[in-house]
């Protein structure tokens, strides 16, 4: 039975969604059909398409009472949205159907595994909020909650976890056919730890372990785990609060971190070897990954940041955007990052420039300019002997409207602003992130759609994510160098 709550969000997406038109949203990243936009959930490939689910609140651009956004799509890029999936209309998810993902059963159903949240009606008492997990089952669109929900509760936590922070379960198919579940909790320590279930039917689940302890190592409380094999390694991707930076690698508040490990799956015994961010820009957030059909590992992102919502009017028809889907490796150690290879064919009108001289004066170059780019660049000092001192982009640029990217050879770091992107807030709008090796070429390709920008740093070694936006006028691109400095450059114009 579908509620009156779903129904009547239903109702409402339809009417409001359809009427944004397509030009006031971004070219090829999904957006919330209306409203609010979070974390991509349920992410998945079911009876021929890919479908990803999301946090949504259709009825303002702001985060409230969460529901479940659904949107199918063939190759990852084209997005069709279909009626919201999950809305807070049990007493055991009243407050909240937060992130969770999906898993198909044997019989051809799709199951869906997310946090119900409750205040316990007491709302003075700081940790009166209830967390626990929630299953539904459906045929891809319409969704029935299971009548013994909640199936993970504070009697499934081990000593001293918390059952206020208790959520996002991610679920994955164990190699003996059962399924497990891993979860982020909070324990006695105030930092977080994963925890593992597992199920032989989906249905009933049962506690296993601690996967890993974050022991107050990275941030506060993980939120939305992931995990996978890759490339011979196993990686956990989690999203920290509550950060403190270190060096250039982890930038403070909500930030993401990839654990690289191996893994013994018989005893659910994770080792650690590698740490890093996932993204060095300003805004990704809570991604989810899957195995496509051909076996390649694609993530998907928030590509937005709980510290810099405010760059988005409330008054806006749309708030949050998922970033590129990303196909996923391990190299050296360190996660790579691409965008996925069916973008290739959205690219067209190449334009290619090479050995360009950039030097003190601004360069604009005939063809380059748009906000709806492709664009991979590749620098040099013009005398190998000599150095530069500053290589810049500006983009979405008009007048002093602009974001810049600007690259310091001798300090090695890559440096994203969008102060003067048009955003009237004082808010996080800058980013740096120190680039191996690139003193005698930088290599980037930076990826423009009308309200983001994607920066993929040496074939994906490092990605810095943004969200801009500038008023959609402001579309040139321009290049500068203190020194004297030489590229290449290939440009394409998208869709
Ligand atoms: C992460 C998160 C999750 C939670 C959801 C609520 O961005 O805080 O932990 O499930 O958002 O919308």
């Amino acid at each position: 039975m579908i509620s009156q709550k779903l129904l009547d969000a239903r109702r409402f997406e339809e009417d409001t969604g359809n009427r944004i038109a397509a030009y006031a949203r971004p070219g090829f990243h999904l957006t919330p059909w209306t409203g609010w936009m979070n974390d991509p959930n349920g992410f998945c490939f079911f009876q021929g398409q890919y479908h990803l689910f999301y946090q949504y609140y259709p009825f303002k651009s702001r985060w409230d009472n969460m529901y479940w956004g659904h949107a199918v799509s063939n190759d990852l890029l084209h997005w069709e949205y279909r009626p919201a999936a999950l809305a807070p209309d049990r007493y055991y998810d009243q407050d909240g159907v937060f992130s969770g993902s999906s898993m198909e059963l044997p019989d051809g159903r799709l199951l869906l595994m997310y946090t119900g949240v409750r205040l316990d009606g007491q709302a003075e008492r700081p940790y009166g909020e209830i967390q626990t997990q929630c299953l539904a089952v459906g045929d891809g669109i319409d969704f029935e909650k299971y009548e013994k929900n909640p199936v993970l509760n504070e009697n499934a936590l081990p000593a001293g976890g918390s059952r206020r922070d208790f959520r996002d379960p991610k679920m994955i198919r164990l190699k003996d056919g059962r399924y497990a579940a891993i979860l982020a909790n909070r324990p006695a320590d105030g930092s977080s730890q994963i925890l593992l279930y597992t199920s032989i039917d989906g249905f009933s689940w049962k506690y296993e372990t601690v996967l890993v302890e974050n022991r107050n190592r990275f941030g506060k409380m993980w939120e939305c785990p992931d995990f996978f094999e890759l490339d011979g390694k196993q990686v956990l991707l989690v999203s920290p609060q509550d950060m403190l930076p270190e060096g250039f690698e982890y930038h403070s508040g909500n930030g993401t971190l990839c654990l690289i490990g191996s893994y013994d799956e018989e005893h659910f015994d994770f080792r650690e070897e590698n740490n890093q961010a996932v993204d060095y820009g300003i805004d990704f957030y809570a991604p989810q990954t899957i195995l496509t059909p051909d076996g390649r590992r694609v993530m998907i992102g928030w590509m937005q940041n709980w510290d810099a919502c405010a760059i988005r009017e409330p008054e806006a028809p749309w708030a949050g955007q998922m970033s590129l889907p990303r196909e996923l490796h391990i190299r050296d150690g360190r996660l790579y990052q691409q965008p996925i290879r069916e973008f290739d064919a959205l690219r067209h009108d190449k334009i290619e420039y090479t050995n360009v001289e950039v030097g003190e004066e601004k360069l604009y170059l005939e063809g380059v300019s748009g906000r709806m780019v492709d664009m991979e660049v590749r620098v040099r000092p013009k005398n190998p002997d000599v150095s530069y001192s500053k290589f810049v982009i500006r983009f979405a640029e008009e007048g002093e409207t602009c974001t810049s990217i600007r690259f310091r050879p001798r300090e090695s770091t890559l440096k994203i602003d969008r102060k003067f992107s048009g955003t009237r807030r004082a808010i996080l709008h800058q980013r740096r992130c120190f680039v191996e090796d690139a003193q005698n070429e930088l290599r980037i390709r930076i990826i423009l759609d009308r309200y983001s920008c994607e920066i993929f740093i040496d074939g994906g070694r490092k990605v810095m994510t943004s969200a801009l936006y500038t008023d959609q006028s402001a579309e040139k691109i321009s290049f500068r160098a203190d020194g004297e400095v030489v590229m290449d450059i290939t440009k394409y114009s998208i869709q």
